[in-house]
């Protein structure tokens, strides 16, 4: 990370809204005002009700300099939320509970806090805090999911005390991490590891057509690459995703292509992949399509069509013959059985730097699910083993890795970009 901003003043002219909800760690976020006050944020706090029973409005008026806000239907301004959301640079939940998550993804408005942050266009940091249970929970993780797909920027929870003398995973994280990711959200010079940086991303399924209604497809939900694409957008990458056919919507700050099949996907893919320093490939790309499709309707009445398949290009391996020195390519390999093995032959095989190795086929892992029991294998023997992960996590330690190559890479060529 080449640079950064003058200690202290990264933010200076910067308005940030600190939304802070009910939560044992909302005195934490008392710290989190003083370091965005300090780092030159003009900053404005609302507090949910829930949060003044843990920390009073006071203390975040003196450190902030400005007033709190609580209520939508405070005297004077109509439109209190409006204002509010337009004039934030950048948005902070902290502590961001269950609840507010929840609503978060479902866009439900029924206080000031979620009431603006519904109308706001601005990037959003979230730094949940719960108990364990509320944060493996399916749901949580679902509304999390969803969040950072729509480009939110989920810092932590990290892991170790929390409230009523429990310990684990759920815990918010430190402000001064906090801090970072708004520096990075804001682009603030430096903040992101991969500022400069060119990242390709493909994600979702492949339609392969039949006839005029009829496709071949699987089950890849698109959340993995929509998840790495944010991600390295957060990270200060310029990134361009690729998708296959998945309801989505569009990541903050990153340019999508939308396509259906594999041919249209390599004619995307393979037409920005020389100008790209990353590309990871998350799509599940159909290996075989019809040889033949249909102009119209196949009829049922004809009896089962013979469907003669042919293989689609390996978009990957095109990529993986034509590397240039210096880029980096990630391949996925979903797999039932022998992961590390079919993983390790695959990357030789596509010549890729980084691949993968994904089990699928198994409940809550995998196509559609939150969560992937993956592998990151690389080409020494030093990997990361098969574990479960959120795709969150997961997107973040590929791109670990990822930066980690691009920065040798870079070191090797003498170049000091
Ligand atoms: O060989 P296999 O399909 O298992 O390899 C998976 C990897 O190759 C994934 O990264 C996928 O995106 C990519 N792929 C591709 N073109 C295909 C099939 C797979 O780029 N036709």
């Amino acid at each position: 990370m080449a640079g950064g901003p003058a200690p202290g003043r990264s933010l200076a002219g910067r308005r940030v809204l600190l939304g802070v909800t009910g939560g044992i760690a909302a005195y934490k976020a008392a710290s989190l005002a003083r370091l965005l006050s300090a780092a030159g944020a003009d900053v404005r706090v609302v507090m949910t009700p829930a949060a003044s029973r843990f920390v009073g409005p006071d203390t975040f008026a003196a450190l902030t300099r400005n007033p709190v806000h609580q209520d939508v239907f405070e005297a004077t301004d109509r439109v209190l939320h409006v204002r509010l959301a337009r004039e934030a640079d950048a948005a902070v939940v902290a502590p961001a509970t269950a609840n507010v998550l929840a609503k978060l993804a479902l866009g439900l408005a029924d206080d000031l806090l979620t009431s603006i942050l519904l109308e706001a266009r601005c990037p959003l940091v979230l730094a949940p805090a719960m108990h364990t249970g509320m944060w493996t929970h399916p749901s949580t993780q679902a509304n999390v999911a969803a969040l950072a797909a729509r480009g939110a920027i989920v810092v932590g929870p990290g892991e170790g005390p929390l409230a009523a003398g429990d310990e684990g995973v759920g815990r918010m994280a430190e402000p001064e991490e906090i801090l970072r990711a708004v520096e990075a959200a804001l682009g603030s010079p430096g903040a992101g590891d991969l500022a400069g940086v060119r990242v390709l991303v493909t994600a979702g399924p492949t339609h392969e057509p039949i006839d005029a209604v009829r496709f071949i497809g699987n089950r890849s939900s698109g959340k993995m690459g929509f998840t790495v694409a944010a991600e390295a957008a957060r990270r200060g990458a310029s990134v361009t995703l690729v998708s296959g056919p998945v309801p989505l919507p569009d990541p903050q700050g990153v340019a999508v292509v939308r396509v259906e099949t594999a041919a249209e996907m390599f004619e995307a893919v393979t037409a920005r992949a020389e100008a790209s320093d990353l590309v990871v490939m998350a799509a599940a790309v159909a290996d075989f399509r019809p040889g033949e499709v249909h102009p119209g309707k196949i009829k049922k009445g004809d009896g089962p069509p013979q469907l003669a398949l042919e293989p689609t290009p390996d978009i990957l391996s095109g990529l993986g013959a034509a590397k240039g020195s210096g880029q980096v390519l990630v391949g996925f390999a979903a797999e039932t059985e022998d992961l590390e093995a079919e993983a390790r032959r695959k990357l030789k095989a596509k010549n890729l730097d980084l691949i993968v190795a994904n089990e699928v086929g198994r409940p809550g892992t995998g196509f559609g699910a939150d969560t992937n029991r993956a592998a990151i294998v690389g080409r020494g023997e030093e990997g990361t083993p098969l574990r479960e992960w959120t795709k969150v996590e997961l997107a973040a330690a590929i791109l670990d890795r990822a930066a980690g190559l691009l920065a040798a890479a870079r070191a090797a060529a003498g170049s000091t970009v």
